[in-house]
């Protein structure tokens, strides 16, 4: 809390986000309110969070910290989730409408699919902040709140760039959900760094017949990444991260085994994919990336199970959230350190950074931080 208005503004919000997902009455803040704001009806102002699926630990740490950075206050907080249907979302934002939001702040399942659910917002006269991940295609969507995506895929790229020597080391790369815009832009951040090392023969490719077919393009198209993606596509999922790593071991000749290089989008895709490699005897090494610093991805790499994580504090996007959110409130601008272009208008955006772990880091970045406890984990080194 940076100062008492900040405050005051914050239990408002978080009061008529009770009062709008039907929870119980609060208990008095345990710091009086301050500054010119004075509560209004829930029906006069509020925030509504949709979140996309409650089956993914990332979007757990999310709601954690929604909750920690509004309950600081006193306060409950309720936030929905779609569970990886689009449709299930659009009535989470529709039942958000009726009960008289002004903000919504949503992560869509799907970004395109999500622009109807934008438009109905916008036409309720309720602004939209896109929250990790972009919504597509619509006007309707007045800020988004972001890591550095493109860092992201770089930062993956980099590490495995950094392990390997010689040349011809077989790389297998894997790549989220095609419906998330995050999974172009992580691709596209990891391709920019790997693209002249395939070029020059440091890595083969080993799983994607359409990236070998363009590994001399510097830059992709959208329409080129998506032929690549439709190959290496994990769904966001891991039992689909599994099955397909095992059709490509199953395919891979042995020159393409031995010590191997793994690309693999973010942690739950990264474990499915790692646990699949750790059994396939022709394979004597395998260094494998990933994303989110999920807590069981985090003891993966105390135990050497997973190679890196790229950790994205949510703790940081949360708050931008918030201030954001306040800005709407007060009829403010929230502050943009520049803009995404999301097929139709370029959405004013701020964007967190994010950071490389391997087992040398975990302590400074993840414990040291506050992020997690020591006792989360076995073997810290
Ligand atoms: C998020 C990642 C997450 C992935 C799967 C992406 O949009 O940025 O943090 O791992 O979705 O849910």
């Amino acid at each position: 809390m940076r100062n008492k208005g900040v405050f005051a503004i914050l239990a408002l919000i978080a009061s008529l986000l009770l009062a709008a997902c039907g929870a119980q009455t609060p208990a008095a803040p345990s710091e009086p309110t301050a500054g010119t704001t004075t509560a209004s009806p829930a029906s006069e102002l509020a925030v509504g969070i949709v979140l996309p699926t409650r089956d993914e630990p990332r979007w757990i740490q999310d709601e954690t910290r929604f909750k920690e950075a509004l309950e600081a206050a006193g306060y409950q907080v309720e936030i929905l989730f779609s569970q990886g249907d689009s449709s299930r979302e659009q009535a989470n934002v529709e039942s958000l409408i009726t009960k008289g939001i002004q903000v919504l702040i949503i992560t869509p399942h799907d970004g395109t699919a999500a622009a109807a659910s934008a438009n109905a917002a916008r036409a309720a006269g309720v602004k939209v902040i896109s929250y990790d991940r972009l919504i597509r295609e619509t006007d309707a969507v007045d800020y988004y709140v972001t890591f550095d995506s493109i860092a992201v895929g770089a930062q993956q790229a980099q590490f495995l760039v950094d392990n390997a020597t010689g040349s011809g080391n077989p790389l297998y790369l894997y790549a989220g959900a095609a419906t998330d815009n995050n999974a172009f832009i992580f691709f596209e951040g990891a391709w920019g760094v790997l693209q002249p090392k395939i070029a020059d023969g440091t890595f083969v490719v080993a799983n994607s017949s359409e990236a070998v077919a363009l590994s001399n393009e510097a830059t992709l198209t959208r329409e080129q990444q998506a032929r690549i993606i439709g190959q290496i596509t994990t769904n966001w999922d891991f039992n689909t991260a599994k099955t397909l790593a095992e059709a490509n071991l199953t395919a891979a000749p042995d020159d393409a085994k031995g010590d191997v290089f793994v690309l693999a989008p973010n942690d739950g895709t990264a474990r499915a994919i790692a646990d699949t490699f750790a059994t396939d005897p022709a394979v004597t090494s395998f260094l494998i990336t990933g994303q989110d610093a999920e807590q069981a991805s985090v003891q993966y790499i105390i135990d050497g199970k997973q190679s890196m994580t790229v950790f994205k504090d949510v703790r940081t996007l949360v708050q931008s959230a918030i201030d954001a959110s306040i800005a709407l409130l007060t009829d403010g601008t929230p502050e943009a350190s520049g803009s995404y272009n999301n097929g139709r208008i370029e959405v004013p955006a701020v964007q967190a950074p994010v950071v490389t772990v391997t087992r040398d880091n975990v302590q400074a970045e993840l414990i040291d931080s506050g992020y997690y406890q020591a006792s989360d984990f076995t073997g810290l080194p």
